[in-house]
């Protein structure tokens, strides 16, 4: 496999890309909404990620924008980007937020969302989770399952709380993407099936703590047709129309997930105005707020990995070039084949052939990029490897005892550190040098 064609072929032609990123090639290089990429690498050293605030508003306000025929709430999906700073900056635009965790939850939080402007949606809620979020009053609890709602019902009695529950519907729509990331058909283990909902009314009914608020659903993620939305909201519409029947008289919101697709290479992504209309032609007479979730759309773009060549080698008949970046800093190639642009900090207009980008990890599926038309580039050099705004440091680990990478915020033509490298002794600083000792031993009961 590796070596093969990439998923996703790459264009001859990274400019649409890299404009969307706010990149811009000048004398000092390449410059990100302004800032010159080889200061922040000169100071940060690399891997290091680097995001524009200046990009992330800018998505916002588009998707807001697109949004304005119905009454909405864009809640960000942190899971895709959960840096404090980039939080906030979506915080301070207006945006809610979308949660997957209790620790997403803290974080939300801390970095200053509104507890009613947040959804908690997840397929496996701990009860432990579920109390935060009951206590923390949110937006809604996004249910995932008949079970999962008979023990937030009980722990809203415990606490005394009154709790709004979205049924987040699995609506059996196929989108058209990876496997790993197509979350609304049906056989996968998302959201509540259509024949189980109305069931889920009769629990909530049945518990004056509960608060039946949101019909929800997400189809999947990095979806570039607005076809699967539609479908969706038509299932939803059939639905709503279903619980309010049975006497759902809470329901003040409709949630329609996140999912929306960016452009990696010569795919535009989602057309926003064929999202609009799939979108709010439907939902506006519903009466309802419109709650989207979307991650990907609104960070993907606005981030870059800058990263630095060590050494080149040539090797059963290919060319390698051996990066300070790995699958740990950004596991998407490896996991899915996901083809990112790779770009030069400093072009000098050399000639290109193709070449495997890989990093120091033990592994042979350890790539950035497989035979990828390259520049040959020398080692001391940066790349910046794009889209990597979502589901890039998030998704990164501490595998071969690697400190996980700087991340660094640009706005207003300045930058700021907003979270430094890890420091690898801090790694291990909690585990048991000498195990067998009497502090650390476990006693059975
Ligand atoms: N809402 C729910 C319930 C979700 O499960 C997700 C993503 C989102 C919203 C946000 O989706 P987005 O707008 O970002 O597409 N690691 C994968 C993506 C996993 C997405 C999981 N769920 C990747 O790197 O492509």
């Amino acid at each position: 496999m590796a070596g093969a064609a990439e998923m996703m072929p790459g264009p001859s032609d990274l400019g649409p890309v890299m404009a969307e990123a706010g990149l811009e090639t000048g004398v000092l290089g390449l410059r990100m909404s302004g800032v010159p990429l080889a200061s922040i690498a000169d100071a940060m050293g690399t891997p290091t990620y680097v995001y524009s605030a200046d990009v992330i508003e800018r998505r916002y306000h588009a998707l807001d924008q697109a949004l304005a025929g119905v009454p909405h709430r864009i809640c960000f999906a942190v899971k895709s980007n959960s840096n404090l700073g980039v939080l906030r900056v979506l915080r301070d635009c207006g945006a809610g937020a979308d949660l997957v965790s209790g620790g997403e939850l803290k974080r939300a939080l801390a970095a200053g969302f509104a507890p009613e402007h947040i959804v908690f949606s997840g397929v496996g809620k701990s009860r432990a989770e579920l109390r935060l979020a009951a206590e923390s009053a949110l937006g809604h609890v996004n249910v995932e399952s008949l079970e999962e709602l008979q023990r937030l019902g009980e722990v809203a009695n415990e606490l005394g709380a009154e709790v709004r529950v979205g049924i987040r519907v699995n609506p059996d729509v196929t989108a058209e993407t990876h496997p790993y990331i197509s979350t609304g058909q049906g056989g996968i283990k998302f959201g509540v099936p259509a024949d189980q909902v109305l069931k889920a009314v009769e629990i909530i009914k049945k518990n004056p703590r509960l608060k039946l608020s949101c019909i929800a659903m997400h189809l999947g993620s990095q979806l570039v047709d607005a076809t699967p939305y539609a479908e969706g909201i038509a299932r939803l519409l059939k639905l709503i129309a279903e619980v309010r029947a049975a006497g759902a008289h809470d329901l003040d919101s409709v949630d329609i997930g996140g999912g929306l697709g960016i452009r990696y290479a010569g795919d535009p992504g989602i057309d926003l105005e064929k999202y609009s209309a799939a979108v709010v032609t439907p939902l506006r007479p519903l009466g309802l707020t419109v709650y989207v979730e979307p991650g990907r759309y609104l960070v993907g773009s606005a981030g870059v990995l800058l990263t630095e060549v060590m050494y080149r080698k040539h090797s059963g008949g290919k060319d390698f070039v051996i990066v300070d970046a790995a699958m740990n800093d950004l596991l998407r190639p490896s996991l899915y084949r996901a083809w990112h642009g790779i770009v030069e900090v400093t072009p000098k207009g050399r000639a290109v052939k193709p070449v495997d980008v890989v990093g120091p990890i033990c592994e042979t599926g350890d790539f950035l990029a497989l035979g990828r038309p390259m520049p040959e580039v020398e080692p001391g050099e940066r790349l910046a490897i794009l889209g990597a705004g979502a589901y890039g440091f998030v998704m990164s680990s501490n595998y071969n005892t690697r400190g996980r990478a700087a991340e660094v915020l640009i706005r207003d033509g300045g930058w700021h550190v907003v979270r430094p490298r890890e420091d690898v002794e801090e790694l291990f600083r909690t585990e048991a040098v000498d195990p067998f000792t009497p502090t650390t031993v476990g006693k059975p009961k």
